[in-house]
């Protein structure tokens, strides 16, 4: 069978390092595109860049937003470090951006291909700011394969997501365009897919310079949440967006409305899912609520290994 075409929109951050080799393994990644979101969009360029010259990867990657809509950018320095790879050592990025244009790039790439998924999982200014600059897109998408949101507990705040929070607008932009099919891989479903000091193991054993350097960021990303939340084990957030295009048959799925807070003071970047029994509320997203994590990471370990 044919792979899945996709676009990948990220701000590398170690669990978008990792959905970039498993995206590779298993779709056709037309490009790659990068936003402010973990990092200054400087250092989500480098770091994506990064990932392409250490597994040989020869992916255009086109910048993006450099902030998000309306509100101020804001990073993520706990969870992914000053440079949003930080961890392992970081050699020096040769490799350089195909263009500054990445609404541009996905805007021509899904009118010159058909079925084209967008795999978002930063904040989600890039999408939005195409989907509003070229409406047609939104008809000749396979569909948008997002990590973003909860039905559930946030991260950032009780009731937030970062991706969403980041960029509330955008993200309300995003649910609202009548995009067909839309899957939100939230924090409710991304926390049941972690890795812990196994799968680090698994990745030494292996051994490669991309198995040992996923290792390394695992480890720092792994300390975080052990010093945070007291877990030794860390959600694959962004892989899940990934997974959910190219082995849709490891989820559970349920259709429902999903809007976004933009302004509440407690609830900023909040996705309400419409959970009421017999409501009569159109349906705009397949909300994922369960992953059958075993095989899920095996399919992450095992594509992260496969180079070397
Ligand atoms: C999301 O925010 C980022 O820190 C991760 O890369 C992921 O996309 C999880 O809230
Ligand atoms: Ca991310």
């Amino acid at each position: 069978m044919a792979k899945p075409k996709i676009i990948l929109d990220c701000d590398p951050g170690h669990d978008d390092a990792v959905a970039i080799l498993l995206a590779v393994r298993h779709c056709e990644v037309l490009a790659i595109t990068t936003v402010s979101g973990n990092a200054p969009l400087e250092m989500t360029t480098a770091n994506a860049l990064l990932m392409c010259q250490l597994a040989g990867l020869d992916i255009p990657v086109h910048a993006g937003a450099d902030r998000p809509l309306l509100v101020p950018a804001a990073h993520a320095p706990r969870a992914h470090g000053a440079t949003g790879l930080d961890g392992p050592p970081r050699p020096d990025v040769h490799l350089a951006a195909a263009s500054d244009d990445a609404v541009g790039c996905i805007i021509e790439t899904v009118r010159a291909h058909d079925d084209v998924w967008l795999v978002p999982v930063g904040p989600l200014t890039n999408i939005a700011l195409a989907v509003r600059q070229a409406p047609d897109i939104v008809g000749r998408v396979a569909g948008i394969s997002l990590m973003g949101g909860s039905v559930g507990l946030g991260n950032v705040t009780p009731t937030a997501e970062f991706n969403v929070w980041a960029d509330p607008h955008a993200a309300q932009i995003v649910f609202a365009a009548g995009v067909p099919l839309v899957r939100m891989a939230g924090l409710n479903l991304t926390h049941q897919l972690c890795v812990g000091p196994d799968e680090s193991a698994a990745l030494r054993a292996q051994g490669g310079m991309v198995p040992e350097f996923v290792a390394s960021l695992f480890d720092f990303y792994l300390a975080g949440y052990r010093e945070r939340a007291g877990l030794d084990a860390a959600p694959m957030h962004d892989p899940c967006a990934v997974l959910a295009v190219t082995h849709p048959e490891l989820f559970a799925f349920g259709a429902r409305h999903v809007d976004v807070e933009t302004a509440g003071e407690l609830t900023r970047g909040m996705t309400v899912a419409d959970e009421r029994p017999g409501t009569d509320a159109t349906p705009n997203c397949e909300v994922a609520y369960s992953i059958d994590a075993e095989p899920a990471l095996k399919l992450i370990v095992g594509a992260v290994c496969s180079y070397d």
